[in-house]
């Protein structure tokens, strides 16, 4: 039994049910992983957190990331919502690269440019799961065939939702049979003061780079890491989120919000292989989240795309602002700047990221 919103306590478990059949006629699972203070569900279409309750200030849980009410309506989804999105997360100029001297054409899914991987993504792909009830954690595994979405060699992919005290960590694997490029991460929309509630715009962030990728028109990185100081993208002390969207600068109004990548580089400090990549406090609810990460950057996206027109499990529709995500991963468009880490895969390599969503008190 999954425990109810009116239940106070969880207990360290990882279990699996029947979630509901695909249109193709396959059947997807939801897995429950919990600890004492967490309850988090996934579903193995799009390996996607489709639920995560966290305790508020005074101990009672509550949704914190938005969700669909059934498996019809992930189907429908163009938001990404909660999903594990690649081969390559964020963007890819032009729908296609160059790798080792052969041009690769990719499908395009935003005007010119592929987003996520492409139209038919990991975001949209089933997944096998593996459980480990004793580490409350599951692993969610699949081959992208060698050509799935254009990008070459054959990838076998994995990804580990592990629930661990008050942290989500969030470990990816990769391997190919050929040069290729990985870039994967997850595009779960947070609201701490609950899912459904309304905007984030009361509640503070900070995002530890000292630089940022400023975008062009299609938001795509210019190529230039840009000094955060002196803009309204220097979120290095805990900033009301409301308080910058609506700012003339012209980075902001290219993305209608925030949706930029910041640059994880040695001036944010380590702390056991990750980084604090950023943080959310919320006071009305007494919930702040922290996100860690091994990567080199990490997008804040501030739901500026939410229209209004996709209606949550909870029957309210989301719109402009109810969540936000933060997104670790390597560059977008990485293939087209030489000076970007690279997001490129060998055979005989293994790709790894790893990240904590870790919850606490404000
Ligand atoms: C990412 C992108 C956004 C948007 C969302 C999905 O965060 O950077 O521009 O495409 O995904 O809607």
């Amino acid at each position: 039994m999954i425990p109810t919103m009116a239940d106070h306590t969880f207990a360290p478990d990882a279990r699996s049910e029947p979630y509901g059949v695909l249109t193709s006629g396959d059947a997807v699972d939801r897995i429950v992983l919990e600890s004492s203070t967490l309850l988090v569900e996934v579903i193995t279409w799009g390996a996607r957190v489709t639920s995560i309750r966290s305790h508020d200030r005074d101990g009672r849980p509550g949704e914190v990331v938005l969700g669909l009410g059934d498996l019809a309506a992930y189907e429908q989804d163009r938001n990404y919502l909660g999903a594990c999105v690649g081969r390559f997360a964020n963007r890819i100029a032009a729908g296609s690269f160059t790798l080792d001297g052969t041009r690769h054409e990719l499908p395009t899914n935003e005007g010119p440019t592929t987003l996520h991987g492409g139209p038919e993504g990991f975001d949209r792909r089933l997944w096998r799961a593996e459980l480990n009830p004793t580490a409350s954690s599951v692993r969610l595994h699949r081959v992208s065939e060698d050509g799935e979405m254009g990008f070459p060699g054959r990838l076998e992919a994995s990804v580990t939702y592990a629930v661990e005290g008050n942290d989500l960590a969030v470990s990816y694997e990769a391997r190919t049979s050929a040069p290729t490029l990985v870039n994967l991460t997850n595009h779960t929309y947070f609201n701490l003061t609950g899912s459904g509630s309304g905007t984030v715009e009361h509640q503070s962030i900070m995002v530890d780079g000292v630089r940022y990728l400023p975008i062009d028109k299609l938001r795509i990185p210019t190529g230039e890491l840009r000094a955060v100081a002196d803009t309204p993208f220097d979120l290095r002390t805990s900033t009301l989120i409301g308080s910058r969207l609506r700012g003339a600068d012209e980075q902001l109004r290219r993305a209608c919000g925030f949706d930029h990548t910041w640059v994880l580089d040695d001036s944010v400090p380590e702390s056991a292989g990750t980084r604090r990549a950023a943080r959310v406090d919320d006071p009305r609810s007494g919930r702040s989240l922290e996100v860690w990460t091994d990567r080199p950057g990490v997008q804040f996206y501030s739901g500026n795309f939410l229209d209004g027109t996709v209606r949550g499990r909870d029957g309210v529709s989301y719109r402009q602002t109810d969540a936000l995500c933060i997104e670790p991963h390597t560059f977008p468009d990485a293939p087209h700047h030489d000076h970007f880490p690279s997001a490129v895969l060998r055979p005989g390599d293994v790709y790894r990221a790893h990240d904590i969503y870790r919850f606490g008190r404000v």
